[in-house]
C-alpha cells in the first residue's frame, strides 16, 4: 500500500471546510475492529474511541477507571479497520490533567502506538497548559465541554449543564479558549440547545453535540446506545435506531435451542 492510499479521506480540514459549507458531520463511537468497520463503511465522518469505553466495554459504572493501555488498545483496534472516517481517540482519566509533561508523553503515546488522526480532552481553562503543549508536537486535539463525565465526581450528577447563566459564561469563554489556542472541533454533551447553537454560530471551528440540540454543526452518539444494545440507558437526547438487544437476544436463545435439540447442526452445515 502506497503512504498516499493510507491517508484517511476525512481530515480536520475536510471538518472546518463542512462547516463553512454548513455540510453536518456524523460522528459516532466505535471500539473495536468489526464494529469500526461497518461504522465506517456506513459513512460515518469521525470515529470516536471514546472512553466510555470503560462504561460499555469494561462495565465499569463510570469512565475513570480506563486506563491508557486500554484505549490504545481499542484505538488499534478501531484504526486498522478504518478507511475514510477521522479517528479520534479520547485522552483518558488521569492523563493530561494537571501536569503537562505527562499530557504529552500520553498523547504521543497514542498517536504513535495507534496512529489515529487526533485526541480528545475534557476542560477549558483547567486544562489550557496540557492543551497548549499537545497542540505543541502537532498533535490535532478536540475539545469536550459540558457534561465531561471524567468530573463526574465533582458534580455528583448527570444532569442537564450549564443552566445558569454564570456556568454559561464559563462555558462561552471556554469554548473560545479552546479555539483560539487551536484545538479543531469541539464537543458540547448535555447543555441546552439554545447554548450550543450559539457556541457554534461564535466558533470556526466545527462544534459536535451530544444532547446539544440541533443548531450546532454535527451529532454524536454512543454506538452501543444508539443500536439499542443497552436497555439501562435513555436520555432525552438518545435516538434508538435499532433495538440490537432483543434482535441478539433472539438469535442466541434460537442458538441455544438448537443445540440442546440437537437440530444444529444438520447435514448440511458438516464434513
Ligand atoms: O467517551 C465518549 O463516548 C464521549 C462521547 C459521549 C462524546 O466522549
Amino acid at each position: 500500500m502506497s503512504v498516499e492510499s493510507n491517508v484517511r479521506a476525512v481530515t480536520t480540514y475536510r471538518l472546518s471546510e463542512m462547516k463553512q459549507r454548513h455540510e453536518k458531520i456524523a460522528m459516532l463511537t466505535a471500539y473495536d475492529y468489526s464494529m469500526a468497520r461497518i461504522v465506517d463503511e456506513a459513512g460515518v465522518d469521525v470515529i470516536l474511541v471514546g472512553d466510555s469505553a470503560a462504561n460499555v466495554m469494561a462495565g465499569y459504572e463510570t469512565t475513570l477507571p480506563i486506563s491508557l493501555d486500554m484505549m490504545i488498545y481499542h484505538a488499534r483496534s478501531v484504526v486498522r479497520a478504518v478507511r475514510r472516517a477521522l479517528v479520534v481517540v479520547d485522552m483518558p482519566f488521569g492523563t493530561y490533567q494537571g501536569n503537562s509533561k505527562v499530557a504529552l508523553e500520553s498523547a504521543i503515546r497514542i498517536m504513535k502506538e495507534t496512529e489515529a488522526d487526533a485526541v480528545k480532552i475534557e476542560g477549558g481553562v483547567e486544562i489550557c497548559e496540557s492543551l497548549q503543549r499537545i497542540l505543541s508536537a502537532g498533535i490535532p486535539v478536540m475539545g469536550h465541554l459540558g457534561l465531561t463525565p471524567q468530573s463526574i465526581h465533582k458534580f455528583g450528577t448527570y444532569s442537564v449543564r450549564a443552566k445558569e447563566e454564570h456556568e454559561a459564561e464559563k462555558l462561552i469563554r471556554d469554548a473560545h479558549m479552546l479555539e483560539e489556542a487551536g484545538c479543531f472541533g469541539l464537543v458540547l454533551e448535555k447543555i441546552p440547545a439554545t447554548l450550543g447553537a450559539r457556541v457554534a454560530s461564535e466558533l470556526k471551528i466545527p462544534v459536535i453535540g451530544i444532547g446539544a440540540g440541533n443548531g450546532v454543526d454535527g451529532q454524536v452518539l454512543v454506538i452501543h446506545d444508539m443500536l439499542g444494545i443497552n436497555h439501562g440507558f435513555s436520555p432525552r437526547f438518545l435516538r434508538r435506531y435499532a433495538d440490537l438487544h432483543e434482535v441478539m437476544t433472539g438469535a442466541i436463545t434460537s442458538y441455544v435451542g438448537d443445540v440442546k435439540s440437537g437440530d444444529f447442526p444438520n447435514e448440511s452445515e458438516q464434513y
